[in-house]
């Protein structure tokens, strides 16, 4: 297939592939908006572009050995595309680049530019350096002047669900965690800058906001009149705009859970009672060798809290096992706690040591073995808890956001308030709209709907309950 009869003479396509988490989808974005007007367009796949960006995650081991095997791949095609006469510049960007850049420029000779995540609306710059002849561009800096004075969302956004980032960066130091040190020191987006994007992307098409943090609920936005405003006013503030459905973000600390945040759930119809709320352990002295900065009560006493303010609510987590030290009891207490506080859905990791954090020079690493056995008990734990979250949301009627078709013909996929998959019949231009649909079968990943029949076009439902 070609499209050269539509492509301008100095366009050039682009490609970014995103690991890790959605920060760096909206990132990409990002980069694809700065990049834009610079001569670039997005396509779907490596094959036929004329640069390539992988934007990276460093969380755990596995993830950074993404890239290098994905740099192995693109060597072959980089070659092939020479051999047809054309150039590919190879960049890479996000957590790896920012962690291990002159590495990657080490290992990798087809790289032409590695630049962390704090840099990117320095892009254009750095690719007028490549097209000059410098082969080995390397920006890792963590520039004082603000990214996202140049990067907010510009297009409209191709989706019902976008994400807006308002914070980003860490000052929590997670013993066993490498994003302070990838992202930088935590920083809160202005106030109005956020309001301008979100009024954007809600013009252009969007239903649902997440914003987006490594610790969302840190943000303190200066509010252009001399004061700072916390997360819970910034969803008041976001409930007020028309046509802005559905609110959510992530991800959240609970020692930055606020009352104000709290009675935002209890007061706003729009924030979703949907909540990923990481507590990482049971153990209260795997807590403390984390740096976590809570412990298993005030934990507990947080989420009751939550739970009276927004009776409704669904929790979600992540949990790491195997942190050094952990024993067989502070194993033990992980799946007590799971079994007390009940949740919807979570995510769990065997800890993986991060080169540069207290963790990974920790004399009591816990064999992998151990890890392994423990993550299987504890992910069949969460399993079981996610499958009865579904199933009792059987017989229910819950609002669902229609997103996009689904696989067959007549069918589109919508989420849930609780971010389920939720299957329906329905016209395909009801996409970007919200409907209340009764849950008719429930399978572990996925739910189907059926919309009452009276109803030829979908009502502006607002309920947001199981
Ligand atoms: N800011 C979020 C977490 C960001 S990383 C928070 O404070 O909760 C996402 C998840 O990856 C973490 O919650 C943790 O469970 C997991 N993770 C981070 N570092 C890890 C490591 N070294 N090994 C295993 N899992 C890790
Ligand atoms: Fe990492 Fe902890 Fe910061 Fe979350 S709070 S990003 S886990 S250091
Ligand atoms: Fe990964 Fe960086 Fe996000 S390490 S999880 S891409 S902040």
């Amino acid at each position: 297939m070609t499209q050269d009869s539509h492509i301008k003479p100095n366009e050039r396509r682009l490609f970014i592939k995103s690991y890790g988490c959605q920060m760096n989808v909206y990132d990409s974005g990002r980069m694809a908006d700065v990049l834009g007007p610079h001569g670039f367009e997005s396509v779907g796949g490596a094959e036929e572009a004329d640069m390539i960006i992988l934007n990276t995650c460093h969380i755990r081991e596995k993830a950074s050995e993404k890239v290098y095997s994905e740099l192995g791949r693109l060597r072959a095609l980089k070659d092939q595309r020479a051999r047809a006469g054309k150039d590919t510049i190879i960049a890479v960007a996000g957590c790896v680049a920012q962690a291990e850049g002159e590495e990657i420029m080490a290992r990798a000779p087809i790289v032409d530019m590695v630049f962390g995540p704090q840099t990117y609306h320095r892009l254009p710059e750095m690719v007028a350096r490549v097209d000059q002849g410098e082969t080995r561009v390397l920006d890792t800096d963590f520039p004082v002047e603000d990214k996202f004075d140049n990067l907010s969302a510009v297009g409209s956004p191709k989706n019902v669900a976008a994400f807006l980032t308002i914070q980003e960066g860490c000052d929590k130091f997670c013993t066993f965690c490498v994003v302070p040190y990838t992202r930088g020191a935590e920083f809160s987006r202005p106030l109005p800058r956020v309001l301008d994007e979100a009024q954007r992307l809600v013009a252009g098409g969007a239903r649902e906001l997440t914003l987006l943090g490594q610790n969302v609920n840190a943000y303190h936005g200066d509010n252009g009149k001399g004061g700072i405003t916390g997360l819970g006013d910034l969803c008041r503030q976001l409930s007020e705009i028309e046509g802005l459905e559905r609110i959510r973000y992530t991800t959240s600390h609970p020692r930055d859970m606020d009352d104000s945040l709290i009675e935002a759930h209890r007061d706003l119809p729009k924030l979703m009672p949907y909540l990923h709320l990481p507590i990482q352990s049971g153990s209260n002295t795997v807590l403390q060798a984390m740096n976590r900065q809570h412990d298993t009560k005030t934990y507990v006493e947080l989420v009751e809290r939550i739970r009276a303010a927004r009776p409704d609510i669904a929790l979600s987590s992540d949990f790491i096992v195997g942190f050094p030290g952990e024993t067989d009891q502070d194993f033990e207490d992980t799946l007590a706690l799971v079994r007390e506080v009940t949740y919807a859905q979570a995510y769990s990791f065997k800890y993986s040591p991060r080169p540069g954090t207290p963790g990974a020079d920790m004399e009591t690493q816990v064999d992998e073995a151990v890890k392994s056995e423990r993550l299987a008990r504890l992910q069949s734990l969460l399993n079981e808890q996610q499958i009865a979250f579904n199933a009792a949301c059987k017989g229910t009627r819950m609002s669902v956001l229609y997103e996009k078709p689904g696989r067959f013909e007549g069918q589109l996929i919508g989420r849930s308030p609780y971010l389920q998959s939720v299957h329906v019949e329905a016209p395909e231009h009801f996409i970007g709209t919200l409907e209340e649909v009764e849950i008719v079968d429930v399978k572990p990943n996925s739910l189907t709907g059926h919309r009452s029949g009276a109803a030829k076009e979908p009502a502006k439902a607002t309920v947001h309950g199981a």
